[in-house]
């Protein structure tokens, strides 16, 4: 059929204004979609031809042309058509120009609407499958660095004030359950994209003996989705996966935002590898850290994906409506940021110098055993809002003297509390703190190095097979 030639043709008089036709078009972004819509076409003309449908013969005459359009796509022979609206319609007019008039049959027992649906499931189902293997990657650069740092100390805040002292291997790993998480929630999400719509039709079903089954089975789908018209309406598990990405991305926003801030000269924590920074035009001094920023700037267009495709879905009656097409761009658009914020997260932290003295020097100001003070004095029997206000009194003295709390003198501190003894000042070191938190969850060495085995056990667990 010539590009100017709409499959509608029977019904209209009058041809699509011209501005109509590149306003409702979709091919300028929907060709991306080009393998996975071929995949869904060969498995439907496939299951015509099993079912007597249309003929063993046509059916292999339909696959083979089909593969040879996908060839011509690839290899860069094929121009896209706005006149042919869609990546489905152009595929199908290349399809017949290959075959001729048999290529006209594979659009049996088929709508648009069913066949957009499933090339978005088959499409997103591997974008998913691609960022749960980047998830992996990451999980293992956490592991890596949390080892390493086991026993790392550096000050745990809260409020963003110095609060306790932790080890970094410690924080690495409270990046790693966030991922982990993170990877949870798009398996989970994975379930109910892999679904197959073929089948429903436009809206109701079809007229055909179609074998909804088989087609499933061929493309790798859990099952047939259930009612024609949900299958062909629901952008939810578009939303879905955009949900779980505005958390992945939520979550390397604030890993992001640590190291801006730790790569600054007032934290001198970690100092980033020139590779990953630019210098400013004007200031000679300036060494940048865009790419952290960048991760932090890009999780606000995935939230707002996230936000579009909501308030694009909660106005649609059933069944199918052209809001729909509306989904592409910002689910292409999430799968593009995580894949590369992800590789980004991915290439930067191994090449990142930790500053370890800095971390520990930085950890000793702020009184960070201040809370150990007021356990040791609960283990001699004071009451814990008791043991916290004689520690308090020593901060007091410590402020007053500009001395770290294990460099008060014993008099001093049994001026707080007459319970203190000698056998205080290893628990008032980085280190006597650190030990303390020995239990699961907690930041002693000994325990983030047993996290760490339990996170390679787990991460393995999560590893997805296809
Ligand atoms: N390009 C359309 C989309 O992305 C395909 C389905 C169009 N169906 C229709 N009846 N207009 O949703």
């Amino acid at each position: 059929m010539p590009p100017s030639e709409k499959a509608w043709k029977g019904r209209f008089t009058q041809p699509t204004d011209a501005f109509v036709e590149t306003f409702t078009a979709s091919v300028s972004f929907d060709h991306r979609l080009y393998r996975h819509d071929i995949a869904g076409s060969k498995a439907h003309a496939t299951m015509l031809g099993a079912v007597g449908i249309i003929s063993q013969d046509e059916a292999a005459t339909i696959v083979s042309g089909l593969a040879a359009v996908e060839k011509d796509i690839d290899e860069g022979r094929f121009s896209w058509s706005i006149e042919r609206e869609d990546v489905h319609m152009n595929i199908e007019a290349a399809l017949i120009e290959h075959v001729g008039e048999v290529g006209k049959k594979l659009h049996t027992a088929r709508s648009r609407n069913d066949q957009v649906a499933t090339t978005v499931r088959l499409y997103l189902r591997d974008g998913i499958d691609a960022l749960l293997d980047q998830l992996q990657a990451l999980g293992q650069v956490f592991l890596l660095i949390a080892e390493r740092e086991a026993d790392t100390i550096m000050p745990g805040f809260t409020h963003l004030q110095v609060a306790q002292p932790v080890t970094l291997g410690h924080h690495i790993l409270a990046w790693f359950e966030m991922s982990l998480r993170d990877q949870e929630r798009l398996l989970d999400a994975r379930k109910r994209v892999n679904v197959l719509p073929l089948g429903a039709g436009a809206l109701a079903g079809t007229s055909f003996p179609i074998d909804r089954d088989m087609v499933a089975r061929t493309l790798g789908f859990s099952c047939p989705a259930e009612n024609s018209l949900d299958a062909v309406s629901d952008r939810d598990f578009v939303i879905e996966f955009t949900a779980a990405s505005a958390l992945v991305m939520v979550h390397l926003s604030r890993m992001a935002e640590e190291l801006v801030l730790w790569s600054t000269p007032q934290f001198g924590f970690i100092e980033l590898a020139d590779g990953f920074c630019t210098g400013s035009s004007i200031m000679p001094q300036k060494k940048n850290p865009d790419v952290p920023e960048l991760l932090r700037g890009k999780s606000a267009r995935v939230i707002g994906h996230l936000a579009a495709l909501l308030v694009l879905m909660k106005g649609q009656p059933l069944a199918y409506n052209k809001d729909n097409q509306e989904d592409k761009e910002p689910l292409f658009d999430t799968l593009d940021t995580l894949k590369d914020s992800l590789r980004a997260l991915a290439e930067l932290l191994p090449t990142t110098t930790f500053h370890r003295d800095r971390m520990r020097l930085e950890a000793t100001r702020g009184y960070p055993t201040a809370t150990d003070l007021a356990d040791y004095l609960v283990r001699r029997g004071l009451p814990f809002r008791d043991a916290h206000e004689a520690a308090g009194r020593a901060v007091r003295l410590a402020i007053e003297q500009k001395v770290d709390l294990s460099a008060l003198a014993l008099a001093d501190l049994k001026a707080c509390s007459p319970l203190i003894a000698e056998d205080i000042f290893p628990v008032l070191t980085l280190e006597g703190s650190l030990a303390a938190r020995d239990h699961l969850g907690g930041t002693a060495p000994r325990q983030v190095r047993a996290a760490v085995a339990r996170g390679h056990e787990r991460l393995a667990q999560l590893k997805h097979v296809k």
